[in-house]
């Protein structure tokens, strides 16, 4: 294969903290190795439309602490039809560009892995999601930023709840999965937590208030946003209320603020290390895989493997929070 010399780069799907910090990585990794990479604004969409611009040294001084990501992002729909992919690959070799880097999460890794075997384009991935929803990867950037966001949060809640002894149902974000309202249940002392791969945690829940200590003055209960048995926090404080109304219960959505702020410093670390293994991957013959750390090392996942929901939550981590909760 002939040297790369244009890389494009984007980040696509849902913002998270620590992907300037990648874009960062990517820039200056490739400079280092006489590449030349091209931002691509709005993932595919800007893909689509043709919003590229060449990036510098200078282009990504002083943004490895700032949340969000300079080049922004976009959820395409135009890009889920071949003609949308169609129209990317044009803009890509009318700007000759002939091989990508993804930073973004499962949409994301889908969408290259169809456009990489469609036109043979060499494509690396970085994941960048606060879901933490990937596999062949312990974390995905953003992941450490949100789950301290939301501790944060819940503190703040708890003082809250203990000064007026009230049950706080928190939802944390995660459509499809716990992966949240894991760590976030252990670290808060939240009383359980109730997750998409999880069933019947309701009846759990309820035999929790019942039977369990009745000295207790104030009770974090985790919901991830995805729940999906038992509808979203709201349905779950609905129900709560109706089954216990001597409780005074509350609903809090934490919403937004978890894919917002500065990363933490284990954000800037996963995305820098990870931003030297795409550029070095690429330039090395890897395309189709995700960089990912595993047992802090770098591996490279095939997309459809990085993809693939198998995701397994340990059932011992409920039993853990609940034991704790006592
Ligand atoms: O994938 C990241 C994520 O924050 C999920 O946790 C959440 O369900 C979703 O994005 C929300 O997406 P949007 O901001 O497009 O509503």
């Amino acid at each position: 294969m002939a040297q790369i010399k244009n890389i494009g780069l984007f980040t696509s799907g849902g913002d998270a903290p620590g992907m300037n910090a990648a874009i960062r990585a990517v820039v200056r990794t490739a400079l280092f190795h006489n590449v030349n990479i091209i931002g691509i604004k709005r993932g595919f969409e800007g893909m689509i439309n043709g919003e590229f611009s060449p990036m510098d040294r200078r282009s990504v001084s002083n943004i490895i602490q700032r949340g969000g990501t300079i080049l922004k992002t976009a959820r395409s729909e135009q890009f889920r039809h071949a003609e949308g992919r169609r129209k990317a690959h044009e803009q890509l070799m009318s700007h000759n560009v002939h091989a990508l880097i993804a930073i973004g999460g499962d949409g994301t890794f889908r969408g290259t892995k169809t456009f990489g075997d469609e036109y043979d384009m060499p494509i690396i991935g970085l994941p960048g999601t606060i879901d933490n929803d990937l596999t062949g990867t312990d974390f995905t950037l953003g992941y450490d930023t949100a789950i301290n966001t939301v501790i944060n949060a819940v503190d703040k809640i708890r003082d809250t709840a203990e000064s007026h002894d009230r049950l706080f149902i928190v939802e944390v974000m995660g459509k499809d999965s716990g992966m949240i309202a894991v760590r976030t249940g252990i670290a808060a002392g939240a009383e359980t937590i109730l997750i998409p791969e999880s069933k019947s945690s309701l009846p759990k829940l309820f035999d929790r208030i019942e039977n369990g200590r009745k000295d207790k003055t104030s009770r974090i209960v985790i919901v991830a946003e995805g729940e999906g048995e038992e509808g979203g926090a709201f349905e779950v404080g609905r129900r709560v209320k109706e089954k216990f109304p001597h409780l005074d219960t509350r609903v809090s959505i934490l919403g937004h603020i978890q894919r917002g702020g500065k990363p933490t410093c284990m954000d800037r670390v996963v995305a820098s290390r990870l931003g030297v293994a795409a550029v070095e991957g690429l330039l090395e013959g890897k395309r189709g895989v995700m960089a990912g750390l595993v047992e802090d090392e770098v591996v490279y996942t095939p997309f459809e493997n990085a993809v693939k929901r198998n995701m397994q939550i340990d059932p011992n981590i409920i039993r853990i929070i609940e034991m704790l909760s006592l």
